[in-house]
């Protein structure tokens, strides 16, 4: 038996298509939410649905901010949002911080970073409309602690 109630909320994981993401995902499916993945890769996500049927899934590119904006418009009401989906490559391909160029760190940040901004302005925006209440998870990590 899942150790929440989650029967009748909906819920929204960045990055759901894999890693902790796909957990996640399974988790709150268990749990009983109607949950909808988002990811960049058709394929990773088609695999997702193929595992997981009752689960919705969302190809968009999280660094496009309006592509991104129209797309989780339209899911409609949100009351639960995990911000997870991060561009790792990107990190780990990074030049040394003097080195470090513009376009590295904008390409960076637009997913790391400003993605969260936006679909949490989508989602939140609603929650108000709505005075239902909701929540926002934004994944982070031991290295926000213990830099690296
Ligand atoms: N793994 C760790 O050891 C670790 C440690 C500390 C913190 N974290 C944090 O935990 C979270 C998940 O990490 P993970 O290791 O599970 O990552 P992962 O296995 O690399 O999965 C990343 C997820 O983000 C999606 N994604 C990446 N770029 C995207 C984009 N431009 N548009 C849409 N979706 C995009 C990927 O989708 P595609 O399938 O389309 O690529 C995938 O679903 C991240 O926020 C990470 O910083 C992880």
């Amino acid at each position: 038996m899942a150790a929440y109630d989650f029967k009748g909320k909906r819920a929204l994981v960045t990055g759901g298509s894999r890693g902790i993401g796909k957990a996640v995902v399974k988790s709150l499916v268990d749990a009983g939410a109607e949950v909808f993945a988002v990811a960049k890769t058709q394929a990773n996500l088609d695999k997702l649905k193929s595992e997981i049927p009752s689960v919705n899934i969302i190809a968009v590119d999280l660094a496009d901010w309006e592509t991104t904006r129209q797309t989780v418009e339209k899911v409609g009401n949100i009351d639960l949002l995990v911000n997870n989906a991060a561009d790792l490559d990107q990190i780990r391909g990074m030049a040394a911080f003097v080195d470090v160029s513009k376009a590295s760190l904008d390409k960076s940040l637009d997913v790391n970073l400003k993605a969260a901004f936006n679909v949490s302005q989508i989602v939140a925006r609603d929650m108000i409309k709505r005075s239902c209440g909701g929540a926002i998870i934004n994944m982070s990590s031991t290295a926000g602690l213990r830099p690296l």
